[in-house]
């Protein structure tokens, strides 16, 4: 259930979206000004706070991109200075001012605090009605299940507000743990596509993995 309450701080809504217990985000505050551009969306997990990532995590954004553990699946690759990084961070915070998003790009923090990873869910065109979703942790918080709570507030997110048909992921076919993650989080393994990847190793397959809406909602 969702319930919009208006106005508070600077003609903002703030919308509470009521999720049933068995889910994972425990609140979800999404302030959005009238012609519906957000300037601020919070999801709150168990342990995670997930909020649109903003220029102040520009250094942790860098600090994880410059991991070789990171980087190992990843086609991104490793950014040659801060600036590439301060780039690619300025394109999310451009994407999040536009009239409708495509592009949320969320900063992963403990709830105690301190930023911890990134998620983000890139929407399709309307007519399609899909988004794929990406993530990434910082190597010192691996294995304690954060990406994976992560992905399901997410999962929440695109189906019980945004209404989304289906969600793509994809993901190296030796990157293990994004595999786990994306299986305990429901998805589904489609199809393996051979030789997309550029990976710092050379070509790498990629496995296709999807979730429909009526899938999360049974
Ligand atoms: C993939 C990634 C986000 C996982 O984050 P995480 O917070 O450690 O994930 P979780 O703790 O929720 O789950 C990891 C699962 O993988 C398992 N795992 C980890 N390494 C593994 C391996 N080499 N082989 C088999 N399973 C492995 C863990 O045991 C855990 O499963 P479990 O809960 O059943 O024990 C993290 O490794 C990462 O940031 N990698 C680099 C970026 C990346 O590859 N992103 C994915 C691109 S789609």
């Amino acid at each position: 259930m969702i319930r919009c309450f208006r106005p508070t701080v600077r003609n903002c809504y703030i919308w509470h979206l009521l999720l049933p217990a068995n889910t994972d985000i425990i609140r979800l505050d999404l302030y959005a000004n009238p012609n519906d551009t957000m300037a601020e969306l919070k999801f709150f997990t168990e342990r995670l706070k997930l909020r649109l990532v903003e220029m102040a995590d520009l250094e942790a954004v860098h600090v994880l991109h410059l991991m070789a553990e990171t980087d190992q699946y990843n086609t991104l690759g490793i950014p040659k200075d801060l600036e590439e990084t301060n780039l690619i961070v300025d394109g999310w915070i451009n994407d999040h001012q536009k009239r409708t998003i495509k592009n949320y790009t969320f900063a992963i923090e403990l709830e105690k605090g301190g930023f911890i990873g990134l998620i983000a869910l890139k929407l399709s065109s309307s007519k399609f009605n899909s988004a794929e979703v990406w993530y990434k942790i910082n190597v010192e918080h691996w294995n304690k299940g954060y990406a994976t709570e992560a992905i399901k507030a997410v999962l929440n997110f695109s189906f019980s507000k945004l209404k989304l048909h289906r969600i793509n992921a994809g993901c190296a076919v030796e990157n293990q743990a994004s595999i786990r993650v994306l299986e305990k989080a429901g998805m589904t393994q489609e199809g393996r596509i051979r030789q997309l990847l550029p990976l710092v190793t050379g070509w790498m397959d990629s496995f296709h993995y999807a979730i429909l809406d009526e899938e999360w909602k049974a």
